[in-house]
């Protein structure tokens, strides 16, 4: 079977290599001309571990193809999956505008196709959509009927950013939501190699599982979160020892019990806000989502008042804020705690200056600074120098290995806010050094 996958972003690209490794004949499509230049010229647009060896492979092969012609994708294929992204628009609502314009093209492609195709669609959309305006759409592009001239389904994605080759080879489950038995069929063939349970349902339930699953991981950290700011007040305690044996529990788990400034990235934030939306338009109270996002939004302030009782005012401070990926391991920013930290940091007055591995230049194109600037440092260690107070706001191990002595000599006070937990306090002793979930020692 030959496929075609459009938007190749952080889910689609992943899909296009893992598939075609896998012994698929593979063409990706994605509207960015930019992109399909540089992977065609062997350069990976974002960082993701071990993803350019996949694709290095699948090229090699000829089995991997990047277009820029979406007929040429949808033609030679003989189903398609659409991976472009869901986000909020400014009004902070849902934007459905990419997927819209991919399943045109799809639609519009499949005027002209002479046999079945079946269409997936793997983007994050709410209950109702594929049922709705995915099958119109598609329906009225291509003057054909569904389920009967052409086969359409839903395959959520739950892959993990920095870890997402792995979780393509190693999923947890694979949920196919189809209304009809070739779609269900055809697709299931698809995934036939893969060693992991599959559950079968209908487009609704698929849609609501993705969202479901992702509200209930967010709450699980901001849960944890909340743990932790009940913690910081309580003499000689410490979250990471209660998250420690509330994970012994099998039926918790350790799993995301990790306190932090709160969770960000380009799926959680706007999943919960999407979920949040849906339940009030169907005149349902979702108080745990509306909690999970709440405690969210509060758990970044957690480090500017652990530097203003450190430091007084922060007017005129040297601030320094180490990571500004949302997560170790990728160059991704959407979403990030680093965009709040530092524009809470602004707007007290303070002087910011940031580093981060690979995330810079991302950053630097998202910047919401407010019109005031910051600085941007080199290496970690020049981004410490001087700083009147550091945040870590990214577990990058290069943080990790920034000792108690670097902070001492480079800073002009050493005020340290592990809000990653980064470093073991008791190595820190000799610094002021706060950490969230922590209780006086
Ligand atoms: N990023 C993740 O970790 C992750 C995990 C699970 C699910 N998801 C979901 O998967 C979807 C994709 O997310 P992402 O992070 O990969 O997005 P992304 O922004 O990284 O990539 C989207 C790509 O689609 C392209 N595009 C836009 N319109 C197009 C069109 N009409 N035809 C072809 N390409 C088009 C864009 O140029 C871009 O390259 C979203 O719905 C997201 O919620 C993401």
């Amino acid at each position: 079977m030959k496929l075609s996958i459009f938007g190749l972003g952080h889910v689609g690209l992943v899909y296009a290599a893992g598939f075609a490794s896998i012994g698929f004949h593979v063409k990706g499509f994605d509207i960015d001309a930019e992109k399909i230049r540089m992977l065609n010229r062997g350069r990976l647009p974002m960082v993701e571990p071990n993803l350019m060896e996949l694709i290095d492979s699948g090229t090699k092969q000829q089995r991997l193809v990047f277009t820029d012609d979406y007929h040429d994708a949808v033609l030679s294929s003989d189903a398609s999956f659409v991976a472009v992204d869901t986000p909020l628009n400014e009004e902070e609502e849902l934007d459905l505008g990419q997927v819209i314009s991919a399943f045109r093209m799809i639609g519009e492609s499949l005027r002209k196709a002479g046999g079945y195709h079946i269409v997936v669609i793997k983007s994050t959309v709410p209950p109702g959509t594929t049922s709705g305006i995915v099958r119109e759409t598609l329906e009225k592009e291509s003057g054909k009927k569904a389920f009967e001239d052409f086969g359409l389904a839903v395959n959520p994605e739950f892959m993990r950013e920095a870890h997402a080759v792995q979780d393509f080879f190693e999923t947890d489950r694979i949920v196919i939501g189809a209304n009809d038995e070739r779609s269900r069929k055809v697709v299931s063939e698809i995934y036939a190699s893969f060693r992991c349970p599959k559950l079968i349902t209908s487009f609704n339930n698929a849609e609501m599982i993705k969202y479901a699953s992702n509200s209930f991981l967010a709450m699980k950290i901001s849960f944890i979160n909340m743990i932790a700011n009940i913690c910081e007040r309580i003499p000689g305690s410490d979250v990471e020892v209660v998250a420690e044996g509330m994970g012994l529990d099998k039926r918790i788990t350790p799993s995301l019990l990790k306190p932090s400034l709160g969770w960000g990235g380009s799926c959680w934030p706007k999943d919960n806000k999407v979920l949040l939306d849906l339940a009030r338009s169907l005149g349902v109270e979702a108080p745990l989502v509306e909690s999970t996002l709440e405690i969210n939004e509060g758990q970044p302030l957690q480090a500017i008042r652990m530097a203003e009782e450190a430091l007084g005012p922060l007017r005129g401070r040297r601030v320094a804020v180490l990571g500004l990926a949302f997560k170790a391991n990728t160059d991704d920013v959407r979403g990030a705690v680093s965009r709040k930290v530092i524009k809470h940091l602004l707007e007290r007055g303070a002087r910011v200056v940031v580093y981060d591995p690979v995330a810079m230049d991302n950053y630097r194109a998202l910047a919401e600074s407010n019109g005031k600037t910051i600085e941007y440092a080199e290496s970690g260690l020049e981004c410490i120098r001087d700083a009147d107070c550091v945040i870590v706001v990214t577990e990058w191990e290069e943080f990790k290995r920034i000792t108690q002595e670097d902070y001492r000599r480079a800073m002009k006070r050493p005020v340290l806010i592990d809000g990653m937990r980064i470093y073991d306090a008791k190595r820190y002793s000799e610094i002021t050094y706060r950490a969230i979930g922590l209780g006086p020692q």
